[in-house]
């Protein structure tokens, strides 16, 4: 067997690869404090990563894929390194603490040991026994035998060890599961990537009173939760064709009655388009106004599409991870963008409608975007997990999601408080 360059490549390139990571985190902002910038100094990526090279090992957006299920879905992956870095960051993990880590693959419950120190204690919860077993093999390899793995599901949390000072989800997960609020430490933080509307968010939560509130939340993706806390959501393929690659479809909430057949032959139908006057920059962030949208159009979802669906140009969207979409009816409108420079130094944000009522649902769109722009572009939404059962106001910008064992609301500045 050929050794993996792993086996191959000398301390000093490792060395080298590792500050050159480090430096891309900052720049990226994701790596914000000296505590978790020496927890990746110190901590050998690679070793955790032994399936790939390990110069893609220090690649700061690249997750590997680990396991997955006979459909090709991924169910577990080493997370990129930029996402564990703010993840960390939220959690703002002190020497001494208790962390459970919920979703193993080794190289983040590392990192976790390192901010814990020997006075900390930091278990990692997996369902699934291979990627445990996987887990626990590479951090003996790497001198983190002190990290105590288990397979489980995390849904439960672990009773006998709690409290704990930090619980992180490295799973997307549709609430806050109750267990998981009863484990934590009174000042505790529970950073979890949150589901909602088609969205995702790395929330951090802490206690407010009677409820989970959180001012503090970052874009990100992660493999879906499984075991009692997988909520479901809803897919509906617009396009799949004879070629695979081509997939466009529209992901939602469970329970929103979505009308496949409608909105395929919406899909189907020519494009109208309306734009909403409000400009961006190149790589400038829009995730607060994805997130404006998931909490004020009755029904959002989001479209995502393939690479080869989007250079061939099927969907008018540019993003991998899909775009906000308002959905009304069988006829939908989703996110968009064009340059205003020939230079493509700016771009409009507008919406892009299919279906009976094309024009009015990308009007509605277009119309949300620019009052996002004109009045609350800048601002910081608020996230609150209820107990289930709990009365909460909705608003024109609070958002109430009622989820099986949970209420989540999103709430804007100027909503009922
Ligand atoms: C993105 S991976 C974890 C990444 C890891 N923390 C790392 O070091 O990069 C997500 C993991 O969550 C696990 N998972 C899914 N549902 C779970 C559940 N209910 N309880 C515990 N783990 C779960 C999957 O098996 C998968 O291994």
């Amino acid at each position: 067997m050929m050794p993996s360059s792993a086996e191959t490549s000398a301390p000093a390139d490792t060395d080298r690869l590792r500050e050159a990571l480090i430096h891309q985190l900052r720049d990226l902002d994701a790596l914000r404090s000296a505590e978790v910038e020496r927890a990746f100094r110190t901590v050998p990526r690679h070793l955790f990563i032994p399936e790939a090279t390990v110069e893609d090992a220090y690649q700061a957006e690249r997750a590997e894929v680990t396991v997955r299920d006979p459909g090709g879905r991924a169910l577990s992956s080493v997370s990129a390194a930029r996402i564990q870095a703010f993840m960390l960051e939220q959690a703002d993990v002190h020497p001494g603490m208790r962390v459970l880590e919920i979703g193993s693959g080794g190289y983040n419950a590392a990192l976790i040991a390192e901010l814990v120190g020997e006075r900390g204690k930091v278990v990692s919860v997996d369902i699934d026994s291979a990627v445990v077993e996987r887990a626990r093999n590479l951090l003996d390899l790497a001198g983190y035998d002190l990290v105590e793995t288990r397979t489980a599901d995390g849904d439960a949390g672990v009773t006998e060890l709690a409290p704990f000072d930090r619980i992180i989800v490295t799973v997307e997960a549709a609430e806050l599961a109750p267990a998981w609020v009863d484990q934590l430490a009174k000042d505790g933080r529970i950073v979890v990537p949150l589901r909602f509307r088609g969205l995702t968010r790395s929330v951090a939560f802490r206690r407010d009173g009677e409820l989970m509130a959180s001012r503090d939340y970052e874009v990100c993706g992660f493999v879906s939760m499984r075991g009692e806390g997988a909520v479901p959501q809803q897919l509906v393929v617009l396009r799949d064709g004879p070629d695979e690659a081509e997939r466009v479809g529209l992901r939602g909430e469970e329970g929103v009655l979505l009308d496949g057949p409608g909105l395929r032959t919406a899909f189907n139908s020519p494009r109208v388009e309306a734009w909403s006057g409000l400009t961006i920059g190149p790589g400038e962030s829009y995730g607060d106004l994805e997130l404006w949208l998931a909490t004020v159009l009755d029904d959002h979802a989001l479209l995502a599409a393939t690479r080869e669906a989007r250079d061939r140009g099927l969907v008018a969207s540019w993003s991998a991870m899909g775009v906000s979409t308002l959905l009304d009816g069988s006829s939908f409108a989703y996110l968009a963008i064009r340059p205003t420079t020939t230079e493509r130094t700016a771009f409009e944000f507008g919406a892009i409608g299919h279906g009976p009522r094309a024009h009015q649902a990308a009007e509605q769109l277009a119309e949300a975007i620019a009052e996002w722009g004109r009045d609350h572009c800048g601002e910081t939404a608020e996230f609150a997990a209820y107990p289930a059962g709990a009365e909460v106001a909705s608003g024109p910008t609070t958002r109430v999601l009622d989820r099986p064992r949970s209420r989540l609301s999103i709430s804007w500045p100027g909503g009922p408080s």
